[in-house]
Parts: structure tokens; C-alpha cells; sequence
């Protein structure tokens, strides 16, 4: 199997910026694209700060920190992922930026370069088929917080060759990950499963089942799970559950991927969750 060595990310945000991370880290040259220099700024100092938090832990030794910035670059212009044998999206979950950043991808990187996508809701086939190398293209859906998360699901589509699939899967395991296959079905495996959990937490709100912490308290000290459906939700937020709602919605017909109307409402009064400073528990200003 031909070996990955440089990795580019597209998109240096919340998700961009873990994937970075871990791609340095786990020793690949990386180089990271925004589209501006501002938001890419932003995105290396989260970066740098969690390489710093890190070392602090004593997770990671400080000349491990000093390599892994070494292999990390950020750059603005696609042309510097020309060179990259994989290169992963991270940018906002809009189809008509997709296709425009997919399209420019095609043109700019090598023709034998895997193209990956860590949406978590469209599909992977009609990102693959704004390419002219459906073949050589996954999804590989991580999960927030990145460099915690053990997870990456690895998706793919009729199109998609076994043996991308298969440097696909190893890369995610090179990570220190654990990749679980999935089919290209909106939401693939967890979020399947996760946004119904998520949107029915919300209904039995609205029909007063229990409160917001008592919902919480029980499904973390009931089932063990390391958050509440409501913080998890606010972790999340309420405007990437809401979309991705939507999107399964549109995909399934059914029910269960129905966004609650309290969940449209705390959307439309820009009650996001922690990133905004209130969602279901108040955060402190912003
Ligand atoms: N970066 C790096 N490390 C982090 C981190 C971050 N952003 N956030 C937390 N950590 C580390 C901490 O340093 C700590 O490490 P240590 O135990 O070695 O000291 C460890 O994670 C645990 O953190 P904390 O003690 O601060 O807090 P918790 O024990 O509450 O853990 C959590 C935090 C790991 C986020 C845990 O609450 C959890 O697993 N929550 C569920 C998260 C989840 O479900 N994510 C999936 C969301 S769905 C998704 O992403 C899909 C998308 O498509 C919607």
C-alpha cells in the first residue's frame, strides 16, 4: 500500500484544527488551510495552545511538541496542498462550498491523492462526484474533542476503491484512532443513533418528562455515559444538531430525525450552546 506522508486539512475550526493536530502529532507533514489569514490564525493558536496544554499534562514531551510544530504549517492558498497524498475537509457543512472547495481541490492536488470529507451528515458520494476521482474518495468522521475521541468513522461509497478505502483505514489507525467501516448513509453510524437520542431528549423536555439537569443526571449516572443529552448537546450545539437534524430529516422521512420545535426556537433566539455562552446551562458572558 502507498504510504501517506504529507496531509492537508481544509478548514482549521473546531474539527480542522483537532485533525491537524493529531495528523502532526502522529508524525505526518501537515499543512492546514483557511480562508482567511484571521481565521487561520485563530485556528493555529487553538492548536498551539492544546500542544502547550499537552506538554503541561505531561501527555506530551516537550520536543515532541517542538517536532510536531516543525511538521504543522497553515497556509491560505490551496496551491500548498498540491504535493499532499490525502487531503481532509473541514469546512463548513455547506454542499455549494463543498463543491466550489472540491472543485478547486480536483484542479490543485496530485492526481493520485485521496480526498476525504469529516462531514457529518451529507453524503459522500455527491462530494466525490465534484471530483474527477470518485474512487479516491472517503468520509472520515471524527469526533469532538478530536484528540481525545478514540473514534473515526471510515465511510464509503459504491465508488470508492477497495484500496482507498484501505489507506483510508489505516490512516485513521496511524492516528492512534479506532475506524469503524461505515456505509454512506446520512449520519453513517453514531450520529444515526446519537441525533434521535438527542432530538428525544429535547421532546421529553417539552412534555415535561423532567428537567433539563434531572434528564442530565439521569442518563450519566443510569447508562454511564460521560455527558448528559443536554450538555452533550450544548458541547455539540444546538445550530450543528438542528442542521444535521434537518439534513437526516430531508434524507429519511422519518420521525425520529424530526427537529423538536423547542430546539428551532432556542436556535432562532441564538441560544447555541457553550460556543455562544447559553443552551440549555449559561456559560458565563460572551
Ligand atoms: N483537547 C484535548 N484534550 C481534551 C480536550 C480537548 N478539547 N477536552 C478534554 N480533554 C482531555 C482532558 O485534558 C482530560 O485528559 P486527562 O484525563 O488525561 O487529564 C480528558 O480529556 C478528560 O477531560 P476532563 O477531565 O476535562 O473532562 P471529562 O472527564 O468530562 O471529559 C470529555 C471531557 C472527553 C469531552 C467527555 O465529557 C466526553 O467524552 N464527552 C462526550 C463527548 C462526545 O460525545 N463527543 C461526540 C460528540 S458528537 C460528534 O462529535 C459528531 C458530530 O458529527 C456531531
Amino acid at each position: 500500500m502507498k504510504k501517506i506522508k504529507k496531509v492537508g486539512v481544509l478548514g482549521c475550526g473546531l474539527m480542522g484544527s483537532g485533525i491537524a493536530e493529531v495528523a502532526a502529532r502522529s508524525g505526518y507533514e501537515t499543512v492546514v488551510r483557511e480562508v482567511t489569514d484571521e481565521l487561520l490564525e485563530k485556528g493555529l493558536a487553538r492548536i498551539h495552545g492544546s500542544l502547550a496544554k499537552a506538554v503541561e499534562k505531561g501527555k506530551l514531551e516537550a520536543a515532541a511538541r517542538d517536532e510536531t510544530a516543525g511538521r504543522l504549517s497553515g497556509t491560505v492558498d490551496l496551491a500548498a496542498l498540491a504535493d499532499c497524498d490525502l487531503v481532509v475537509e473541514a469546512i463548513v457543512e455547506n454542499l455549494e462550498e463543498k463543491r466550489k472547495t472540491f472543485s478547486a481541490l480536483d484542479e490543485t492536488v496530485k492526481e493520485d491523492a485521496l480526498f476525504a470529507s469529516n462531514t457529518s451528515s451529507l453524503t459522500i458520494t455527491q462530494m466525490a462526484m465534484f471530483t474527477r476521482r470518485p474512487d479516491k474518495f472517503v468520509g472520515l468522521h471524527f469526533f469532538n474533542p478530536v484528540p481525545v475521541m478514540k473514534l473515526v468513522e471510515v465511510v464509503r461509497t459504491i465508488l470508492t476503491s477497495d484500496e482507498t478505502f484501505d489507506r483510508a483505514f489505516e490512516f485513521a489507525r496511524s492516528l492512534g484512532k479506532e475506524p469503524i467501516a461505515c456505509r454512506d448513509n446520512s449520519g453513517f453510524v453514531v450520529n444515526r443513533l446519537l441525533v434521535p437520542y438527542l432530538l428525544d431528549a429535547v421532546r421529553a423536555l417539552e412534555e415535561g418528562v423532567g428537567s433539563v439537569e434531572d434528564i442530565d443526571k439521569g442518563m450519566q449516572l443510569g447508562c454511564g455515559y460521560p455527558m448528559g443529552p443536554f450538555t452533550l448537546l450544548d458541547f455539540v450545539g444546538l445550530d450543528t444538531t438542528y442542521y444535521i437534524a434537518n439534513i437526516m430529516f430531508e434524507e429519511y422521512r422519518e420521525k425520529r430525525f424530526a427537529p423538536p420545535p423547542l430546539l428551532k426556537q432556542m436556535v432562532l433566539a441564538g441560544r447555541t450552546g457553550k460556543k455562544s455562552g447559553r443552551g440549555f446551562y449559561e456559560y458565563g458572558k460572551k
